[in-house]
């Protein structure tokens, strides 16, 4: 985790392990492997003694929200007093209009994270493996061992998913293969065909999870989200996120587009009321903003290029992204090296993300923002490199 005084951790401890007082006195104890989980901790949002901040940690929209989902939000606030429709059935129909999809087959989520949660707790239980990628996202594990499960994780090449190590470390006990495409923090992509490639190497009773939580801001004629392949096969499912390029991520909304028997299992386990009326309405409004959405792909596209130039030329070493992110490499050189840069953003007020928790104990992490921004941040970089 982060050593940044974190203010979104939940008020949770460091992942230190309390277990040995609830021994001594005897009172409640959670189920093995609960205690292993180190707290997932947010990107940090603020620095003490810093009024102005630049937070570039969160992979979050740097244009805000979709201005049509902010009016739909506060119109929401005249029903706060009622339940929300628990089936979600006006925001599944507009994801299935707009995708072309069933919308019996949806399930949405307060975030994509509760239903990467609620698959594990659903697929997997104590004895099995939960399989991902080497430097996967966090909450794979975390979902793993919260459900009493041992995580497994392939090893990597170049920064990218290995299809052929992914499927040699599957085992009669793996339940669950999580693989986000593209994934964070690395940036990278398994293009369709090497996708179809994993999945048909599976033994069909491990559940193939594609969590594509940037998805929209691909642009590249190889990559797929996973919609076919979750119609064509039965042990597919794709997870989506409104906290992204709709710039909903207060909100929490996610989406999974599953097999029929997937859906039905996460409709048994998941709360009556897991989305906000708010939320279903702000997504609802965020999927129809096209014009919103093609400005900030574009942005996107324009200044994470525009970052990868800048970020290389200073002699780092990044990492080619398709999404609103870029790892970048720090020299293995005393006082060069990420912590070293961290601190030095910091004292500037710019917040980026350490990595040591993803296996890159060199690198940072970081969001595109606004021109400005991303301008202040190069500065940044500069004036450490320069020192
Ligand atoms: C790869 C990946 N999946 C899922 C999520 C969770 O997104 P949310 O729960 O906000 O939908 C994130 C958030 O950073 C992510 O990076």
């Amino acid at each position: 985790m982060t050593d940044k005084g974190d203010d979104q951790n939940n008020g949770q401890n460091n992942g230190q392990n309390n277990g040995q007082n609830d021994e001594q006195s005897g009172g409640p104890k959670p189920r093995p492997g609960i205690l292993d989980i180190k707290p997932y901790v947010g990107g940090a949002s603020s620095v003490a003694g810093q009024s102005r901040v630049i937070k570039l940690s969160g992979n979050e929209s740097a244009l805000g929200a979709s201005p049509l989902a902010i009016r739909v939000f506060e119109e929401a606030k005249a029903r706060l007093h009622r339940y929300p429709d628990g089936g979600a059935t006006g925001l599944r129909s507009a994801l299935a209009d707009h995708y072309g999809l069933h919308s019996e087959r949806i399930v949405c989520g307060s975030g994509s994270d509760e239903l990467l949660h609620l698959l594990t707790q659903a697929y997997v239980g104590p004895g099995d493996e939960v399989l991902y990628s080497e430097h996967g996202f966090l909450v794979y594990k975390i979902a793993a061992l919260a459900n009493g499960a041992t995580p497994v994780a392939a090893p990597e090449k170049d920064n990218r998913s290995d299809v052929d190590a992914l499927l040699a470390a599957v085992t009669p006990r793996t339940k669950i293969l999580f693989l986000a495409n593209p994934n964070n923090p690395t940036g990278t992509y398994l293009p369709v065909d090497e996708l179809r490639r994993l999945q048909s190497g599976l033994p069909s009773n491990v559940l193939l999870v594609i969590d594509a939580a940037y998805a929209e801001f691909v642009r590249r004629n190889d990559y797929e989200a996973g919609i076919e392949l979750v119609s064509s096969c039965k042990n597919v499912v794709m997870t989506r996120t409104f906290s992204k390029i709709y710039g909903l991520a207060g909100l929490r909304l996610g989406w999974a587009y599953c097999p029929a028997e997937v859906a039905d299992v996460l409709n048994r386990i998941r709360g009556p009321f897991n989305v906000s009326e708010a939320a279903q309405q702000a997504g609802i409004a965020a999927l129809r903003d096209s014009a919103f959405i093609e400005k900030a792909t574009s942005h996107n596209e324009h200044w994470r290029k525009w970052l990868e130039e800048k970020i290389t030329a200073l002699g780092l070493d990044v990492t080619p992204s398709v999404s609103n992110f870029i790892l970048v490499e720090f020299p293995d050189k005393d006082g060069f090296r990420a912590p070293d840069a961290d601190k030095f953003l910091m004292e500037r007020g710019v917040i980026i993300r350490r990595m040591e928790e993803y296996g890159f104990p060199n690198a940072l992490r970081l969001s595109v923002g606004m021109e400005d921004e991303n301008k202040i941040l190069v500065e940044a970089l500069a004036a450490f490199m320069d020192r």
